[in-house]
């Protein structure tokens, strides 16, 4: 991804002002010592409730990675959205330490080849696991900086060999009522079911996700491994997945299914198209404070040079 230093634009001239301040405040920060550079040269939070849990360590992906800086592990694991575990922000952080995680495995099947049930240990040793800070743009209209570990998911999808049919892929999540207060609210039909077209799931940017900060993904951000999709609304990441089908025909996701006029299946960030009880223009920085001014929110979530043209000639309204 080109950067503003590739193009000989200093940062301050382009970068939001929210943005630039709290990317001063974190350099003032690092520079007190209250953030210590980690072995891949990104900066570890320290604070009190820093990273915690098992190290993945990984090194840095600069290509995919923005240097925007990243909101706190705090921000990252208490701020959450995983209706399983209630609707409330909080509740995740609160109750999804009562999912097991052990064994684990992932079934990928339907139109391939050679359908697969991996382990945990074998999907993580499949590729080499690199770290990407990602922006996350929810469509509630607030965003955060991620440091993610991972692998692109075409990685596991090539090993697959998806046949000529697999046109879409579905991801489903796990569904354990009786660790999941969620689940009886009847939010959404569960198991919570994502849909990719297969081009875009095999987009490299499309991260097959086992940690953040460093550490194996907490049981709220979707323990042990879920999906992130950078360019999309932050639903479309689906959490703690289980099974991968590929299919010729696209899914009815949860979302779609709870509110079709309100969630499409393509869920790209765009700002042109409103949701329809609110704006997407802008957004909420998590960590910046209530009152700090609003960012402009990015087609694509800004990385539309990556992946704008996967929508070539699409009405991008019609298929939101
Ligand atoms: N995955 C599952 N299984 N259940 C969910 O409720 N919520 C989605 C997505 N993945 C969700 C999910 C939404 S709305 C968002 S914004 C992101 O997870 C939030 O990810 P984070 O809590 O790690 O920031």
């Amino acid at each position: 991804m080109r950067t503003p230093w590739d193009i000989g634009i200093r940062p301050s001239e382009i970068t939001p002002e929210p943005i630039w301040r709290s990317r001063r405040r974190w350099l003032q920060q690092a520079a007190l010592g209250s953030l210590a550079l980690g072995a891949t040269g990104l900066a570890r939070a320290a604070d009190a409730d820093g990273p915690a849990g098992p190290a993945l360590e990984a090194p840095r992906d600069a290509h995919w990675s923005t240097d925007e800086p990243p909101n706190t592990w705090r921000d990252i694991t208490t701020y959450n959205n995983f209706y399983e575990f209630g609707t409330d922000k909080g509740d995740p952080a609160k109750y999804a330490g009562r999912m097991r995680l052990e064994p684990w495995t992932v079934r990928i099947d339907g139109a391939v080849r050679k359908p697969l049930t991996l382990d945990l240990d074998a999907l993580r040793r499949l590729a080499p696991l690199e770290e990407r800070v990602y922006r996350l743009r929810c469509v509630e209209a607030w965003s955060m900086v991620v440091p993610w570990t991972g692998y692109s998911l075409s990685h596991l999808l090539k090993q697959v060999e998806p046949t000529a049919d697999a046109r879409y892929v579905v991801f489903t999540t796990a569904l354990q009522p009786e660790a999941m207060p969620g689940v009886a609210q009847g939010v959404l039909d569960w198991p919570y079911v994502e849909g990719l077209r297969l081009d875009e799931a095999m987009h490299p940017l499309a991260l097959l996700t086992f940690g953040v900060y460093g550490r194996a993904l907490p049981p709220q951000n979707g323990a042990p491994l879920r999906v992130i999709v950078p360019w999309k609304y932050g639903f479309k990441s689906a959490k703690s997945l289980v099974g991968i089908r590929l299919q010729a025909e696209p899914p009815v996701t949860s979302w779609m299914r709870a509110a079709p006029r309100e969630y499409g299946f393509y869920a790209n960030v765009n700002p042109a198209v409103p949701h329809p009880r609110w704006s997407q223009e802008t957004e909420h920085r998590i960590g910046t404070g209530w009152f700090s001014p609003r960012l402009p929110t990015q087609p694509f979530n800004g990385y539309g040079d990556a992946v704008a043209g996967l929508y070539q000639g699409m009405d991008l309204a019609r298929n939101f």
